[in-house]
This record gives structure tokens, sequence and C-alpha cells, in this order.
């Protein structure tokens, strides 16, 4: 089986943009490949972040991973900072990366504009360290929303780099875009996220879910509830194909261009469609919680499986850069 790699920041909450815009396709494709999953804990240490909450963010990251179905028997799960030899990776891949590029990356532009006061190494190697991740397992495929393609370029560009000059040990790997590659949030114009605040979490109360999908911008030409709406140019349809069935979202499509239905009756039937997908994920969230030795016992036993599995690349690759080893025989 062809191998995948795929990692997700902890950062506290996880929102529906990540849920289809990442993990579900990741959970769909362990039926085809071998899959290696990963709470990427180093690349938030590139901006600010409250010290004493890390721990738990990761945990309750790998938690509701495991809730939407990354099982042990599936795939690998792991944390990145188990496993050193990500980040030894990166520092040599740090030798083949031109500054110029990284200096392009469209997510380093932005977040040096919103961390003006700390921007830092880390971040503008964060695509590297994330080279590193991929390539380490020799992963041929990475499942990411839109938003990470640029970096997936970058890898490969990397990894042509590394076998040009040194030893052709590295595939190029190319993007598996997800079904759903870019949910808007709430407020119709930017990309769901955390950090802007415009998200609906995976675990939030219903009640909450429900007054954020109540207000959120929908097609803003529809002024009035008998204006025909267009689809199309409305967030909250876009949010109904990532959730609803395709008879479903024909019948709104119809419905919303006459005016028969309104924006809130589109949106009800989207929080009703939610709830019915994340339901049975915040249940296992709560029973998982009931047992953390049980995570704990899968994030080390993945990490142990991955580290195998990099320390062998690692020592191609020392060996490829003619480091002096000290290995005997
Ligand atoms: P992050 O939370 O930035 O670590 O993202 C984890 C994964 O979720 C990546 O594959 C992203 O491409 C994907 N993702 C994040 N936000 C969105 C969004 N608004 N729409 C679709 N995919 C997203
Ligand atoms: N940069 C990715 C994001 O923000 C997370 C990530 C880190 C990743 N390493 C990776 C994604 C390797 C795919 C492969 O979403």
């Amino acid at each position: 089986m062809k191998r995948i790699f795929s990692g997700i920041q902890p950062t506290g909450e996880i929102h529906i943009g990540n849920y289809v815009g990442a993990i579900r396709e990741w959970v769909r494709l362990t039926e085809d490949y071998d899959c290696i999953y990963c709470v990427v804990d180093f690349h938030a240490l590139t901006v600010e972040y409250p010290v004493d909450e890390m721990a738990k963010r990761t945990l309750d990251t790998a938690i509701v991973l495991i809730a939407c179905g990354l099982t042990p028997e599936k795939c690998k799960l792991f944390i990145q900072s188990a496993v050193p030899e990500h980040t030894e990776l990166a520092w040599i891949f740090n030798c083949v990366t031109p500054v110029g590029d990284l200096e392009r990356m469209t997510q380093f532009k932005e977040k040096a504009r919103q961390h003006r006061g700390n921007v830092n190494m880390g971040l503008m190697d964060y695509p590297v360290l994330q080279a590193a991740d991929i390539l380490i397992y020799k992963a041929e495929f990475v499942p990411v929303g839109e938003d990470q393609i640029q970096h997936i370029e970058l890898s490969r560009e990397i990894a042509r780099k590394f076998n040009g000059r040194f030893k052709p040990l590295f595939p190029e790997p190319q993007v598996i875009l997800s079904r759903a590659p870019r949910i808007l949030g709430l407020d119709g114009k930017s990309k769901m996220s955390k950090s802007l605040n415009n998200y609906i979490g995976l675990l939030e109360e219903e009640r909450t879910i429900w007054e954020k999908l109540r207000t959120a911008v929908t097609d803003t030409n529809r002024v009035r509830r008998y204006d025909p709406g267009n689809p199309h140019l409305c967030n909250v349809f876009t949010i109904h194909t990532a959730f609803s069935e395709k008879g479903l979202l024909e019948e709104i499509e119809r419905d919303c261009r006459s005016a028969r239905i309104g924006c809130i009756d589109c949106k009800r039937m989207l929080f009703e469609r939610i709830i019915e997908e994340i339901a049975p994920i915040r249940e296992r969230v709560e029973e998982i919680k009931k047992n953390v030795d049980y995570v704990f016992e899968v994030l080390n036993t993945s990490a142990l499986k991955c580290r195998e599995i990099a320390k062998r690349t690692i020592d191609e690759v020392r060996e490829a850069l003619g480091l002096l080893s000290l290995k005997k025989g």
C-alpha cells in the first residue's frame, strides 16, 4: 500500500473546516493507504501560545482524531515531538532550501503580518519542517485542504533538490485535495479558522452552534425573505454541500432560487445535518476521555513504530550526506 502522511496543529478546538477539509478525508483514505497522521506540536511553537495549555490541547486534539475514526486499527497517530528525527531532517533540508522560497510562502506572509512582534525563524522555517514530516516516512501522498497546496509544492521542490544533489532517496509527494478544500468562516469572507474566530467547533454546545449558524452570512444580495437567492454565492450552501446528500442539495437549490424557503430554513436543515454527523463523534470523545491511558497507549505505540521508520531514513540520509559514521561494521 502506498503511504500517506498528514498533520494538524494542536490549536485547541477543531472546527468543522478541519473536519470536512481534512479529518473526514483522512479516515476515508485509511481504507486504501498506509496512513500516518500526526499532531504537529512543534509547528505550533512558531506563534505565541499559552504554555500551560499546550499539553492539554495536544491531548484533546488526539482524542478528537481518534473519536473521528483514526483508531490504531486503521492508522498510526502520534505526536510530532515524540519523534525527534523530524527536526533532524528539517535541519538538513534547511541546507538545501533557498531563503527566497520561504519568504514567498503565502502562509508565512500572512502570519508574519498577524504576528508582527514575533516573526521568528521557526515561522519562516515552518514549511521545511512540514517537508521533513512527510519525507522522513517517504510518504507519496498528503491529504490536505487548499491552504496547504503551496507547502506541498515546496516539499516536492526540497525532495528534488536533495535527490539531485545527494542521492535519490525521496519521493515527490502529491496532494490529495479534500472534497471540501476551502470552507469559509461564518463571515462568508475568510477561510474558517481558529485564529479568526469565525468557526463552528466540533465540540461546541448545540445551542452555541445554532446561534453561530443563525447569524452566519448568506447570499448578501438576498435581502428580504421573498427575494430569490443564489446558492452559488452563499457560504451556508457551500457548507451544506459538505454535510448534505445530493437530493437535499437539489431541493435547497431549487427552493432558494424560487424563494420558497428562506435563509433561516436552509440554516435549520444544515444545523440538523451537522448535528447528525458530529453527534456520534462527540459521544465518543466523552467515552475516550474516561480512559486517557488508552490514548497514551495509542500515541506511544505509534510513536515507537514511526521512530523505527524515521531512524532508517535518517541513517540513509546521513550516509548520503557523507557524514562520518561512528557505527561499527
Ligand atoms: P490546521 O488547523 O491549520 O493545522 O489545518 C489542518 C488541516 O485542516 C489542513 O489539512 C488544512 O488544509 C485543513 N483546513 C483548515 N482550515 C480549513 C478550512 N477552512 N477549509 C478546509 N480545510 C481546512
Ligand atoms: N501545516 C499544516 C497545517 O497547518 C500542518 C502540517 C504540518 C502538515 N506538517 C504537515 C500537513 C505535513 C500535511 C503534512 O494544516
